[in-house]
């Protein structure tokens, strides 16, 4: 029998409190708990949650996200070896350190043999994923594309590719496919066309980039969405917006990570995203979508050391170290202060294998597909 609030602790603050050692939940609690039901809030909620979620609710959905992700992978976290193989790029963004426009960054492209090499130290050092990542630059026509990622496919046929370089035909990403590209990444930045016009040149579109996700879906890749989280001029409701366009694409991966302002960029000035925002925001994510590949990121353990680890702890299961030949990683600044891009290779991979073990989770030497649906 529930006794009337007579185990109410006096906890100050406190978001929930105990009725004869049942825990009462808050109203934020309950919308995380039926997230994770599969019952999405509307967007106001989902507003309203983002921008008053406590202390506690964030602890709360990152236990439950944790749980989750441990019941789907264990305690396996999945390795990716990003080689940024290019940063010519034809577009504009306005938040990215390559874009265009900018005159002060050193370009530099990869060849064939170089991206090989990066892809031969990468396999020995126990990586069974490489994604090649790169600015849209027109000098890979899908000529050059279909024979690297066919070369990297012949010489290690138990790996798996993942492309990150942009928006594309229908026709390119169909031959990519058929080159054996297993995954693709492709932000959408946001699912808010006036917040994306804000981000991005006039020629650039969401409707485009929506229907490019939707292409890779429909031609088998695994296709990653994802935002940064506190870029200029996002509110609450247009990451709700971004959360209500995640669960209906229902891709395989979710790239979310910290907007970080960069020197050279017209947003210089702009305040960062923060830490909690991007944890809590993982955790949803975890919950919304429990199957998901999600990477702890770059950008989340630049603006805290370890921020990668309570990345982890936050729900996500995977992480992308640069395994880019020291000579060109410091070239490849989307924002400050970046990670790694003094460490060599083998350095970085082994401080955060060691980071990982450290926290309970175990790297592991696998492809790290999108799991299927357990049968019962
Ligand atoms: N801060 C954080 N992330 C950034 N990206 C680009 N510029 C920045 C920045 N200044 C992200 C974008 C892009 C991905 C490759 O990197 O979301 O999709």
């Amino acid at each position: 029998m529930v006794r009337e609030n007579s185990a109410l602790l006096p906890f100050g603050k406190r978001a929930f409190y105990y009725v004869n050692g049942v825990r009462n939940m808050t109203e934020n609690q309950s919308r995380i708990l039926a997230i994770s039901r599969g019952e999405m809030p509307s967007l106001t909620e989902l507003a309203g949650l983002i921008a008053g979620y406590t202390e506690e609710d964030r602890v709360f959905a990152a236990s439950l996200a944790r749980e989750t992700a441990d019941r789907i992978f264990g305690r396996k976290i999945y390795f990716r070896g990003l080689i940024e193989f290019t940063n010519y790029c034809k577009n504009d963004c306005l938040y990215c350190g390559i874009r265009r426009s900018n005159r002060n960054a050193e370009r530099y492209r990869m060849t064939e043999e170089e991206i090989l090499n990066c892809c031969r130290w990468g396999y020995q050092a126990g990586f069974r994923t490489f994604v090649m990542q790169g600015g849209e630059d027109p000098y890979f026509t899908d000529e050059r594309i279909v024979k690297i990622v066919s070369a990297i496919k012949q010489e290690f046929p138990d790996c798996a590719v993942t492309l990150s370089i942009g928006e594309k035909s229908r026709e390119s990403y169909q031959r990519y496919r058929e080159a054996g590209a297993d995954r693709y990444l492709l932000r959408h930045e946001t699912a808010n066309p006036e917040h994306y016009a804000k981000l991005h040149p006039p020629e650039l579109s969401l409707e485009n980039r929506v229907r490019c996700l939707h292409d890779q879906l429909d031609l088998g890749f695994q296709t990653g969405c994802g935002m940064m989280v506190g870029s200029p001029f996002q509110t609450a409701e247009y990451l709700a917006e971004d959360l209500l366009f995640i669960k209906k694409l229902n891709p395989q991966m979710v790239g979310l990570g910290p907007f970080i302002p960069h020197h050279d960029t017209p947003f210089r000035d702009e305040k960062a995203g923060t830490v909690e925002d991007t944890l809590f925001l993982l955790s949803i994510v975890r919950l919304m979508l429990p199957r998901v590949l999600l990477p702890a990121t770059t950008a989340l353990g630049t603006i805290l050391p370890g921020g990668r680890e309570l990345g982890i702890l936050a729900g996500a299961n995977v992480v992308m170290p640069n395994i880019s030949p020291s000579d060109v990683r410091k070239h490849y600044q989307l924002y400050d202060h970046k990670i790694g891009t003094a460490d060599a290779p083998a350095d970085s991979y082994q401080q955060l294998r060691e980071a990982i073990l450290s926290i309970g989770y175990q790297p592991v030497i696998e492809r790290g597909d999108y799991p299927k649906e357990a049968e019962s």
